[in-house]
């Protein structure tokens, strides 16, 4: 049994890692409001960017590993207040990356594809990033950050899917949510990227651990698809009305930050170390749809404290 913590616990990513870690391991989540109840793990809520928090936190659950979830991770709240998004995406990595490496534990960072400006697609981890938002600008800043404060942490660039507490924080929500309503919603035909099941995600962040892997990786699907495509393959395997999905550009959207336009990155490296690709898009969709047979999702938004 592992100590870890989990910070971003109610997050998309925290609360599918926390939930699957606590079912063999000894997890303490991190919050920032007091919105779970009745997990399997130790809840604490702080503002983790204030100063003494984090220490008290780690020093409360004297962690072998951290797995640090936790960001501004909502592009458009970035670009409002970029002075907190520095502070929490890039500051605050980078000293929780000092202070685990202090400690002699281990930290594992999640970072983010939109590190690319997306102009030319197939990424390796060795190319030069060159973020386009604030968002994007303050995660890489992270990267470094962490680099430059503990270089035997681990980095993901990730993206990602599936059901979260609230049930609309991920694009699949997103899609599943209007087609079952029969709502028609907007699919953008020009933005590539390689969407991973959240329980993908975690399955291959416990084994990179587990492998002891250090430095920078790819850590997406193994195939590219476009937002538009990936919601008419979400509606089909649903046996939703495909014709709700309006193929648009995203320079119709009127979105407030730059978005990259292909976020295709090569995982080469990741499947050469854990010996196997990672996930294509269709296997995520049927884990996906079956999860939520399953009463998955239901089991999720469980967790929501209520009120
Ligand atoms: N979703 C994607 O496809 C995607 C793509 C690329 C990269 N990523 C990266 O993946 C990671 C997880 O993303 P996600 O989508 O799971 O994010 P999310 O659902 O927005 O969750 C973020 C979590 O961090 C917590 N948090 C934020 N600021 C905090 C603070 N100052 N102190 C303590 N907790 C704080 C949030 O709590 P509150 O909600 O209470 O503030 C929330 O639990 C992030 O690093 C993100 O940049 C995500």
């Amino acid at each position: 049994m592992t100590r870890f913590l989990v910070t971003g616990a109610s997050g998309l990513l925290g609360l599918n890692l926390a939930l699957k870690l606590a079912e063999t391991h000894n997890v303490t989540g991190v919050i920032h409001q007091p919105e779970l109840t009745g997990t399997p793990f130790e809840v604490l809520v702080t503002d983790l960017s204030l100063p003494g928090e984090a220490e008290w936190v780690l020093e409360h659950s004297l962690p072998e590993v951290i797995i640090h979830t936790a960001a501004m991770a909502i592009v458009d709240d970035c670009e409002k207040d970029p002075t907190r998004a520095l502070s929490v995406n890039a500051d605050l990595p980078g000293r929780l990356a000092r202070m685990t490496g202090e400690m002699g534990a281990r930290f594992i960072h999640i970072s983010t594809d939109a590190v690319f400006d997306g102009k030319k697609g197939g990424y390796r981890e060795e190319d030069i990033p060159n973020p386009l938002s604030t968002y994007a600008r303050t995660k890489l800043a992270g990267e470094i950050a962490v680099m430059a404060e503990n270089p035997e942490s681990l980095i993901a660039r990730v993206n990602f899917y599936g059901w979260s507490l609230r049930g609309t924080r991920s694009l699949a929500e997103f899609f599943f949510n209007n087609l079952s309503a029969g709502k028609a919603v907007n699919g953008f035909r020009d933005v590539m990227f390689c969407p991973l099941l959240v329980n993908d995600l975690v399955e291959l962040l416990i084994k990179m651990n587990e492998k002891g892997l250090t430095g920078l990786y790819h850590t997406v699907s193994s195939e590219k698809t476009s937002k538009y495509e990936f919601g008419l393959a979400l509606a089909k395997k649903f046996g939703f009305d495909p014709g709700l999905i309006n193929s648009v550009s995203v320079n119709e959207a009127g979105l407030v930050a730059a978005r990259s336009l292909n976020l295709d990155l090569v995982t080469a490296k990741l499947a050469e170390d854990l010996g196997s690709p990672t996930p294509g898009i269709q296997s995520g969709l049927d884990t996906f749809f079956n999860l939520n047979q399953s009463g998955y999702a239901e089991r999720l938004h469980g967790f929501l404290e209520a009120g």
